[in-house]
């Protein structure tokens, strides 16, 4: 894995592939994932939301290379998802909505989707194409999270959807 050097994206990078590495073993995850499925995909979330914060602030101050970085964070934590929605994980804590599981294959498409988006970032953004990664960008929240998070899950009362580009800690 070629890291670059860039702090946040360095730390979150090895984050997940650490979470990859110990899921491709075949063992348990449990050095990583805490065995709940709430808290820890909340935590996933959290790292999403600090990953696409940190894209756009790199975006804006026309740093566009940098943000394969955070793209391809993205694309990891993509293939994390679903296996923290186990079925009958919904609980009080949980901000996620019944609908996951009564419309399971539409939630496993907005994965999908949201992988692809941020492969697109992704590649845009090691072509150093400015205008091609701000293009991607622009509709990135709407398209990427929002597909998801409008159907699936409660939004919280003093978000403004879609993903702000400040997420709440
Ligand atoms: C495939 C569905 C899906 C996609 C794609 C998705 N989310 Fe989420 N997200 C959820 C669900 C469901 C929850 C609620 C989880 C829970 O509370 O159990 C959530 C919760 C969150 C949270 C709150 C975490 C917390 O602390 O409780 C943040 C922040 C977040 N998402 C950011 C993002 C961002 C940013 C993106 C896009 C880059 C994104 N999400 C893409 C489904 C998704």
């Amino acid at each position: 894995m070629k890291l670059r050097h860039v702090k946040t994206g360095v730390i979150l990078g090895s984050l997940v592939a650490l979470a990859l590495a110990s899921s491709a073993t075949g063992q348990s995850t449990t050095k990583i994932w805490s065995g709940d499925p709430v808290a820890d995909r909340q935590r996933l979330m959290k790292l999403n939301g600090a990953s696409w914060a940190d894209a756009q602030a790199k975006l804006k101050s026309g740093n566009v290379e940098a943000v394969a970085v955070n793209a391809e964070t993205m694309t990891l934590i993509a293939t994390q998802i679903v296996a923290l929605f186990p079925e009958g994980s919904l609980t009080d804590k949980s901000k996620a909505k019944p609908e996951i599981w009564q419309k399971w294959p539409e939630f496993e498409a907005a994965v999908k989707n949201y992988g692809a988006q941020a492969e697109k970032l992704r590649d845009a953004a090691r072509s150093k194409d400015q205008t091609a990664t701000e293009a991607v960008a622009k509709e990135f929240g709407r398209q990427a999270c929002g597909t998801c998070h409008t159907p699936f899950r409660v939004p919280p009362p003093q978000q403004q959807p879609p993903a702000p580009p400040q997420q709440p800690r």
